[in-house]
């Protein structure tokens, strides 16, 4: 029997807490949850807000961080871009790449996606990609299509090595900010096509591979999405912001 898959609670903060609400929130937060040697706990701040939870999160090495996204190239003239070598002096161990709004507000393809991949993985960094399909994609009947090409084109440019250290998020982009959570078994279908995908094309370990939920995660059911099969953890948008329910979802399975 292989060792089972650590617990992920991770927070997407979005464009929401700058260095100032940063660093009250993760006093409070810090307060009300302890470590746990039994789940990973990761906050993903806006960038200019990574130096506030470093300071802030000084004492707490459990408090992982990253960040929201990173330019596909390293160096030149991209202004407001951020490099991804730029990011591990923050102190930050993790990237996403390919969430649903940067795809959809900044265009991001999954072959730009799968540039930011080899960027994360370049320096050091944990990448988490995220994938999912929209309500029109869903209602098509075209689930298991949308989330294997997103996850081909974005893997292509990567070795067995790098796709081994990837986390992966499924986000249905109908369940994101809409309260519209996917069901268990929803979550759960999602989750056992991308398992199988991984395994049976990328060539990827299917116990070794995590796999986040994303979209409308709360308090209320934390519970009941963890306990599905396949389900290893979360990636929190709007539930996150608050320090209390954070610590709330950070709590479940204690
Ligand atoms: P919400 O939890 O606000 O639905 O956002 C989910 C998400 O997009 C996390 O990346």
């Amino acid at each position: 029997m292989s060792e089972p898959r650590t617990p992920v609670f991770a927070a997407n903060w979005k464009m929401s807490h700058g260095p100032a609400e940063t660093g009250a929130f993760v006093e409070r937060f810090a307060a009300r949850h302890g470590p746990r040697g039994d789940a990973t706990v990761v906050v993903f701040p806006p960038a200019i807000s990574l130096a506030a939870f470093a300071a802030a999160a000084s004492g707490r090495p459990d408090l992982e961080f990253g960040v929201q996204d990173v330019h596909t190239e390293v160096e030149g003239a991209h202004t407001s871009g951020i490099s991804a070598a730029m990011v591990p002096a923050t102190g930050a161990t993790w990237g996403l790449a390919g969430h649903s709004e940067r795809r959809r507000e900044f265009g991001d393809t999954d072959v730009d996606v799968g540039r930011k991949l080899v960027r994360l993985l370049e320096v050091g960094l944990r990448p988490v990609l995220c994938v999912g399909e929209t309500l029109d994609e869903r209602e098509a009947g075209r689930l298991a299509t949308v989330l294997e090409t997103q996850i081909r084109d974005a893997l292509r440019p990567l070795g067995r090595e790098g796709r081994a250290r990837l986390a992966y998020a499924y986000e249905p982009v109908w369940a994101i900010g809409t309260g519209r959570t996917a069901s268990p078994a929803d979550a759960a279908e999602a989750h056992a096509i991308i398992r199988e995908q991984l395994v049976r094309a990328e060539g990827c370990d299917a116990e070794r591979a995590v796999i986040l939920y994303g979209g409308s995660v709360k308090p209320a059911n934390i519970d009941a999405l963890l306990a599905a099969p396949g389900v290893d953890g979360v990636l929190v948008g709007g539930a996150s912001l608050d320090p209390d329910s954070w610590a709330a979802i950070c709590a479940a399975g204690r």
